[in-house]
């Protein structure tokens, strides 16, 4: 797995070079012991080290996906199904879809579920976040996406995930100032880029968002973003579920009534519920104890599930739902 961070710095220039060299956004070289500007660098940014992470071979399966029973079966139709068996689509003449949208509060398994389809079909995964695309490319959007594009192409198969695409593909409104004209650019190239590649092929496009309601209608016509799968808070069952999947690799006292527990997080996303398993953990070290006990997961509910309500979105999301 490779994940990538980019630094920011306030640096000084070093003594060869000229101010009237260097430009604002430009891309220099600095030396290791005073991060000075000793050369300017061209333009060139590879995708495949900047913004956005690449795993070969994603290590998560659908098992590990816990209350998401429904989306997962979705998932495995219109993303699975024709990477894995082509063939099934060619005989009936049609195309399969060439993305899902996958909307819903964060904390609920979007990101996860793609990295498990992307496991089962033996393919890569790109992640990108829509936000970073924006704020951290100005100029570069656009270049990013096609060259996003090509990296997917030049592999067996791949999953592209972009993430918080509400950062790009939010409704095009003209404000006159032309303020936006950079974003919509780089969206415009999303869906340039979708149309581009053949739907039978190895490439699949998974966008992901909690504001549905944003999006630009473009985004969604048949064709590109073709389904839709909604990921919502879990309920009991899959609550109980998502307990078990975090709780695997702990070592936790035997006979934990996790249904219980599960009971005591109404509204928890699966976000939610492994903080209160590493929470848990938490108690039993601090404690001394090298199993975890079932009072150390109720404390833990007490403390993460009634802190995170003054700080959860999830409400928020439920007002646009
Ligand atoms: C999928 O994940 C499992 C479990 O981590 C791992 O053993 C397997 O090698 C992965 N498969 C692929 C094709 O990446
Ligand atoms: C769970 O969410 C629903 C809908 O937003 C809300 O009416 C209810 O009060 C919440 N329950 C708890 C225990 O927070």
């Amino acid at each position: 797995m490779l994940y990538l961070l980019i630094l920011q710095f306030v640096v000084g220039l070093g003594d060869k070079v000229s101010p009237t060299d260097i430009e604002e956004g430009m891309r220099v070289g600095v030396d290791r012991n005073k991060y000075q500007i000793q050369i300017p660098l061209p333009p060139k940014i590879d995708p495949s080290v900047t913004m956005m992470t690449v795993e070969e071979k994603p290590d998560v399966t659908y098992n590990d996906v816990g209350g998401c029973k429904e989306q997962i079966e979705k998932m495995r139709e219109v993303v699975e199904l024709p990477m894995l068996h082509p063939e099934k689509f060619v005989k009936l003449g049609i195309d399969p879809p060439k993305g899902v949208l996958c909307y819903g509060p964060p904390g609920t398994g979007k990101t996860l579920l793609a990295r498990a389809v992307a496991n089962r079909t033996d393919a890569c995964f790109i992640r990108v976040i829509g936000s970073e695309l924006v704020q951290k490319y100005v100029g570069e959007g656009a270049r990013m996406v096609r060259e996003l594009f090509q990296m997917a192409r030049s592999k067996k198969a791949c999953i592209i995930f972009f993430d918080e695409v509400d950062a790009i593909g939010g409704a095009r409104f003209d404000d006159g100032a032309g303020g936006d004209n950079e974003v919509q650019r780089t969206m415009l190239e999303i869906v340039n880029q979708l149309d581009g590649f053949d739907a039978r092929g190895n490439i699949k496009v998974l966008m992901a968002t909690n504001r549905p309601d944003t999006l630009d209608p473009a985004l969604l016509r048949p064709g590109r973003l073709d389904r839709k799968v909604e990921f919502g808070l879990p309920d009991l069952e899959g609550r109980t579920q998502i307990f078990k999947i975090h709780t695997r690799t702990m070592n936790c006292e035997r006979d934990i009534r996790f249904e219980l527990l599960a009971r005591l997080c109404p509204n928890a996303t699966g976000a939610d519920i492994r903080s209160v398993c590493t929470e848990a953990g938490m108690y039993a070290i601090r404690a001394r104890r090298k199993t975890v006990t079932e009072k150390d997961f109720l404390d833990s509910v007490n403390k993460v599930i009634k802190g995170y309500q003054k700080f959860s979105a999830t409400p928020k999301y439920m007002v646009y739902n």
